[in-house]
């Protein structure tokens, strides 16, 4: 199955956590880009989205989504029977706004008629388990097709 991995970071681990997202899903066809590089009319609805975001300011996206997730907005473009899954980056300390930037690019995209599948992703920047680890596992427990034999 064509996998298309799409990060939103502002400092870089969401970058490195989307890596190795991309390597526990090496069985499948995957690409991976930065959302400030990704125009939303490439979004394919045949191919299964993972998005790795973390979170910022005050519970909100990270600048490098921000583009990405406006462009969204003023497109309104039809994502029906577009499958995601995603992996939010955030930190306790910020009580209420805990992993917001995850949760905010979910409901973006569920409001263009996409379907969210697999466990909703949460790392937590206070615990001792680096984002890479976590989301492997998490990644490797996604319900994604195999690739068709050839
Ligand atoms: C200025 C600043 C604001 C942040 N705001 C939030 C927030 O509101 N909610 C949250 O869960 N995490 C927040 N975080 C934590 C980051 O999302 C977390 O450290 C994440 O791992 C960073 O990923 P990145 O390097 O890909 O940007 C904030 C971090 C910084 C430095």
């Amino acid at each position: 199955m064509r996998v298309v991995i799409l990060f939103g970071t502002e400092m870089g681990t969401a970058e490195d956590t989307a890596e190795h997202v991309a390597d526990a899903l090496a069985a499948h066809d995957v690409s991976i880009y930065d959302m400030s590089d990704f125009a939303v009319e490439d979004l394919d609805v045949r191919a299964f989205h993972v998005i790795v975001c973390s979170t910022y300011g005050d519970g909100d996206l990270p600048t490098g989504a921000e583009p990405f997730f406006e462009e969204l907005e003023d497109a309104m473009p039809d994502l029906t029977g577009l499958r995601f899954a995603v992996f939010g980056l955030g930190d306790s300390v910020y009580g209420d706004t805990f992993n917001r930037g995850g949760e905010i690019a979910s409901e973006k995209l569920i409001a263009r008629g996409a379907i969210q599948v697999g466990a909703h992703g949460r790392h937590d920047a206070q615990t001792d388990v680096r984002a890479r680890d976590m989301a492997r596992e998490w990644a490797a427990a996604l319900p994604i097709p195999a690739l068709a034999p050839a």
